[in-house]
């Protein structure tokens, strides 16, 4: 089944459900058994980790979205979490003990590295960051007690692409995991287990939900035995999504292949242009032929998603609050892959420890909409004329 198909069958089962078109929403605490003997064989074998059996364990609408995209990303099973961030942290708990150490992009989402330096490190596991652009020679720095190598590519503020199957490829040599946080890419422009990951990180907040609404993680593992580690500790952490969120992600999945396509291409147009601008020193965009990704996103993506960065030439805080304040569509706020333009200080000196960020110039990031790339564009230009000149 082709990726596009899949989008639009992945996760319902009509028949079981009078017909209706969409997979209901299960609200659920209490499941019943009829009797004693099935009350205990809902706790044993696959049933319970795949089973109904109580509402934290997850109902029909979790292991419906869970599902699906366990199907996209090509791995052995999934586990729907509360947020795109609890995924995160809920994938790096299940494999690490007092006295692990684990190594992470120095490009991590932000609160990802609040995490490991803050109650992971309080719980006795060490995190050290790497170069995002460090490849196969992340060997250097594996040690023996190295349970995790944690990706994230591109990142999501200044996108360096990074060389997965290199990094898995060492990590594996030593015995460590590999797990990425692939919400840039999504699951239809990167597949993950293809290139040697072994746990993927989805936020489905961004482009699987769509449209802004609600927050929601996806963790795809490589195997089962990975996949039962992850539901293990999800069950020990009681970390389970809402169904009603779950249905409105599964609903934004539906649409999600259409919308990366257009969402991509206006990307491109807007980074494009942007690209050409005197007050812009560089677009940080790895589908464009000059970024420093684009060989290895050119290599290992399908696809681009419409979240890139720019590094601007000025660095007055007054300046660009005039250009960005003023927007009409690109409007100041977090998170991304909904239908609508945003735009963000991104501030990569402010946690950069591995290779401190050195460049002048304000950095934003952009996610483009599904507006049209003139109004888009229009907007942009507008913003530039406000600049002015102590930029
Ligand atoms: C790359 C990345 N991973 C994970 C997350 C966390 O997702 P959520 O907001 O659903 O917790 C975000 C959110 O911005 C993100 O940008």
């Amino acid at each position: 089944m082709k990726d596009e198909t899949r989008l639009v069958h992945a996760g319902r089962d009509p028949e079981r459900h009078y017909g209706i078109v969409n997979m209901p929403v299960y609200r659920a605490s209490t499941v019943l058994s009829p009797t004693l003997a099935d009350f205990k064989a809902r706790a044993k074998g696959d049933r319970k980790y795949r089973g109904v059996r109580y509402g934290a364990y997850g109902t029909p609408s979790t292991f419906a979205l869970a599902d699906a995209v366990a199907g996209l990303e090509g791995g052995a099973g999934a586990v729907a979490t509360a947020s795109g961030l609890s995924a995160v942290t809920m994938a790096i708990t299940a494999f690490v003990g007092r006295g692990d150490h684990i190594l992470a992009a120095d490009t991590v989402y932000t609160p990802t590295r609040q995490f490991c330096d803050g109650p992971l490190a309080r719980f006795g596991v060490e995190t050290t960051y790497y170069d995002p652009r460090i490849g196969g020679e992340i060997e250097r720095q594996i040690r023996p007690e190295t349970r995790i190598v944690f990706c994230e590519s591109p990142g999501s503020l200044t996108f360096e692409v990074q060389d997965i199957p290199a990094i898995a490829a060492a990590a594996h040599r030593h015995g460590a995991l590999v797990l990425l946080d692939n919400t840039w890419a999504t699951p239809l422009f990167f597949k993950p287990f293809d290139h040697g990951v072994d746990v993927s990180i989805q936020a489905g907040t961004k482009y699987i939900a769509g449209h802004s609404d609600l927050v929601i993680g996806i963790i795809t593992a490589r195997t089962e035995e990975l996949f039962r580690r992850i539901k293990e500790t999800t069950f020990a952490f009681g970390d389970i999504p809402g169904p009603d969120d779950c249905y409105l992600a599964l609903r934004g999945l539906r649409s999600m292949g259409a919308r990366l396509r257009q969402q991509q291409e206006s990307a491109l147009a807007v980074a494009r242009w942007l690209s050409e601008r005197p007050e812009i020193r560089r677009v940080m965009h790895p589908a464009l032929p000059g970024d420093p990704g684009h060989d290895l996103w050119q290599r290992d993506f399908t696809g681009a998603s419409s979240l890139f960065g720019v590094v601007l030439k000025t660095g007055s805080e007054a300046a660009v609050a005039r250009m960005v304040d003023g927007y009409r569509f690109f409007k100041i706020g977090a998170s991304w892959g909904g239908y609508e333009s945003l735009v963000l200080p991104a501030g990569p000196k402010r946690t950069r420890t591995a290779v401190p960020w050195t460049e002048p110039g304000y950095v934003l990031r952009y996610h483009v909409g599904l507006e049209d790339p003139e109004d888009l564009i229009c907007d942009l230009a507008d913003g530039f004329a406000r600049l002015g000149t102590d930029a």
